[in-house]
C-alpha cells in the first residue's frame, strides 16, 4: 500500500493499488474479504424481520460484546503461558489489554441509556427464553479467570515469594508488584462491567421486578461483588491490618 497526499489536503492518506483485492472471498475490496463484512453485517436481523427498531441496538451491542469476550479468553489463555515462562512483561501487556477491551464494552452499556423502557419490552418479547446471563462469552471468563490463579502461585513460589511479602515490603519486588496489580485492574474492569450493567438493567426494568428467568433484579447486587481473584483483595485487609488502622 503506497503512503500518497491527498490533492488539496495536507495529510497523508492510504490508496490501496488499483489492481483490485487480492484475498480469496466475498467482497468488493480486500478490506472485505479479509474482516468478512458481508458475512458478519448479514449477523443482524434485517429491518424487515425486526419487531422493533431497537433490536438492531440489541444486537449489535451483545454481537461486539461475545467478540471481544472471545478474545479476552483466548488472552487468557496466553496470560497463563507467559506466567509458566516467567515473561512478567508481556502478562502486564495482555492483562492491560483484556482491561482495555472490557472498558471498551462498559462503555458501550451507555449506549442503552436511549432506550426506553417500553422499547425494551418490545425487543424483550423477541429473545425466547434468552437472557444476558445466557452469554458464552461472559461464562468462559467467570470460569476461565480464577484458573489464571494457580498459575500466579507457581511463579511466586518459583520466585521463593509470597503475595503477602510482596505487598507488605513496598518496592520489595516491583515486578511482581505490577503483575498482581495489573491483574487487580482487570478484576476490577470486571467489576465495573457488572456494576454498570446492574444500572442498566434498574434503569431500563427496574430493581424490584423478576426477569424473564424468574431471576430477582437485586439478587444481582450481590452477584456483582464476586471478584475473579478474590486473594487479591484479601491481600489489601493483611497491609490494612499490619498497619494496624483497621476499625477495632
Ligand atoms: C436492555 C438492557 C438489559 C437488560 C434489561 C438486561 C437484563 C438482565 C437481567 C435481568 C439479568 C439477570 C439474569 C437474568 O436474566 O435473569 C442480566 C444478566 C446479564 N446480562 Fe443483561 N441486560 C441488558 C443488557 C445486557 C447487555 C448489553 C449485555 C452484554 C453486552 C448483557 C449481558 C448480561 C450478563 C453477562 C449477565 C450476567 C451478569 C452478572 O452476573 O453480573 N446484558 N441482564
Amino acid at each position: 500500500m503506497d503512503v500518497k497526499t491527498a490533492p488539496g489536503h495536507g495529510c497523508p492518506v492510504h490508496h490501496g493499488t488499483d489492481a483490485g483485492p487480492t484475498l480469496p472471498g466475498d467482497g468488493a475490496t480486500d478490506y472485505e474479504r479479509y474482516l468478512r463484512v458481508g458475512e458478519l453485517l448479514s449477523l443482524q436481523k434485517r429491518p424487515e424481520q425486526r419487531a422493533h427498531p431497537d433490536e438492531l441496538l440489541f444486537q449489535t451491542i451483545h454481537q461486539s460484546f461475545e467478540l471481544w469476550l472471545k478474545m479476552v479468553r483466548e488472552e487468557l489463555g496466553r496470560i497463563r503461558q507467559t506466567l509458566d515462562d516467567g515473561d512478567l512483561h508481556t502478562a502486564v501487556r495482555l492483562l492491560r489489554r483484556c482491561r482495555k477491551a472490557i472498558a471498551a464494552n462498559t462503555a458501550a452499556l451507555a449506549v442503552f441509556d436511549t432506550m426506553a423502557p417500553n422499547d425494551f419490552h418490545a425487543v424483550r418479547r423477541q429473545l425466547g427464553n434468552g437472557s444476558g446471563a445466557e452469554s458464552p462469552g461472559f461464562h468462559h471468563i467467570q470460569r476461565e479467570a480464577p484458573t489464571v490463579w494457580p498459575h500466579v502461585e507457581a511463579l511466586l513460589e518459583r520466585e521463593g515469594e509470597t503475595l503477602e511479602a510482596v505487598y507488605l515490603q513496598a518496592g520489595h519486588r516491583s515486578d511482581l508488584f505490577a503483575l498482581l496489580e495489573a491483574m487487580t485492574d482487570l478484576d476490577q474492569e470486571v467489576h465495573a462491567w457488572r456494576t454498570t450493567h446492574l444500572g442498566v438493567v434498574k434503569r431500563i426494568i427496574g430493581r424490584d421486578v423478576l426477569s424473564l428467568k424468574g431471576y430477582a433484579v437485586h439478587q444481582l447486587e450481590e452477584d456483582v461483588q464476586r471478584m475473579l481473584w478474590p486473594a487479591l483483595w484479601k491481600v489489601r485487609e493483611r497491609v490494612t491490618e499490619a498497619e494496624g488502622t483497621s476499625p477495632q
